[in-house]
């Protein structure tokens, strides 16, 4: 395909996907909400070495966002994002019509319970079915062979990666590192509300999970001492930090671990002004 193409309507975005997949060209995809980062240029870079046609789509999806949540401010920016896209080897942009992804009257939804009573899916209630809806209509419409996510979003990942598993669809999912700025923080469009002074302490979300690890390879094994001494960590460097989780969890049911396993994900969630920043750190105990 030569220069990059924009799409917009639902209907030619799944023509040309059905032909590329009746063609059998191996297609990546890269979903987005926008306002990229250094996290969503790294996704589209790996995946361009990876498929002959890359597709990367745009669409603050309203159906994952609770009531009060920043929907209508999220940060957007799609000219820029159309640039930083043509210089990644991006073949075709998808930005869908709101209006055309979701019909008058939408009423079918994708839910994954059992990996969504936790963490995110616990504090927003819903977000997960809005997440795992939009991302089964873009498999659908853009029949790619494979899409890349940011393991920033751990839990969404291992979501994804269920739902497309159990409902038989013919997509790759493949989760790829966090991101993150010199300073540790993990890139995230969100890190845009933070104020000077809040985004000088929110490098301690990260410091806190290695505290974490640090502990546990010193021996560390009670979960609650180790939660302990983090929401201390942030409470002492993060003062105007609202912890919303911190959890020690399974990798790939999420449930909470009652003591460390030889391979477990510490996870946080933490307010920060108006911001709602998440962190992971993987922790395998074997490597
Ligand atoms: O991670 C995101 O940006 C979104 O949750 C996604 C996967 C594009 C679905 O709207």
């Amino acid at each position: 395909m030569s220069g990059m193409k924009r799409i917009q309507s639902p209907r030619s975005m799944q023509e040309l996907g059905l032909e590329w997949r009746r063609q059998g060209i191996c297609v990546g995809l890269v979903p987005t909400m926008g306002y990229w980062h250094e996290g969503h240029l790294s996704l589209m870079r790996w995946a361009r070495e990876h498929c002959d046609l890359l597709v990367a789509s745009i669409f603050v999806n309203p159906t994952q966002f609770g009531p009060g949540e920043d929907l209508e401010n999220y940060p957007s920016d799609i000219e820029r994002d159309s640039a930083l896209a043509a210089e990644c080897g991006v073949d075709v942009l998808f930005t869908p019509y709101k209006a055309e992804m979701y019909l008058p009257g939408h009423g079918t939804w994708v839910n994954v319970p059992e990996l969504t009573k936790n963490l995110c899916g616990r504090s927003r209630p819903g977000h997960f079915q809005g997440v795992a809806t939009v991302v089964c209509k873009l498999f659908n419409l853009v029949q790619p062979t494979f899409a890349a996510f940011g393991e920033k979003d751990w839990q969404q990942v291992a979501v994804i990666r269920k739902m497309t598993r159990e409902l038989d669809i013919p997509v790759r999912v493949e989760g790829r590192p966090i991101v993150r700025e010199a300073d540790g923080l993990a890139m995230s469009s969100r890190n845009v509300y933070l104020t000077a002074e809040e985004r000088a302490v929110a490098p301690h979300i990260q410091k806190g999970l290695c505290l974490l690890e640090g502990m546990v390879r010193a021996g560390e094994r009670d979960c609650g001492a180790l939660r302990k001494a983090v929401r201390d960590y942030y409470a002492a460097w993060i003062p105007s930090g609202v912890l919303d989780y911190l959890e020690l969890v399974d990798p790939e049911t999420i449930e909470t671990v009652d003591h460390v396993h030889s391979d477990f994900l510490a996870a946080v969630a933490l307010r920060l002004g108006k911001a709602r920043l998440i962190d992971n750190k993987r922790i395998n105990l074997e490597k």
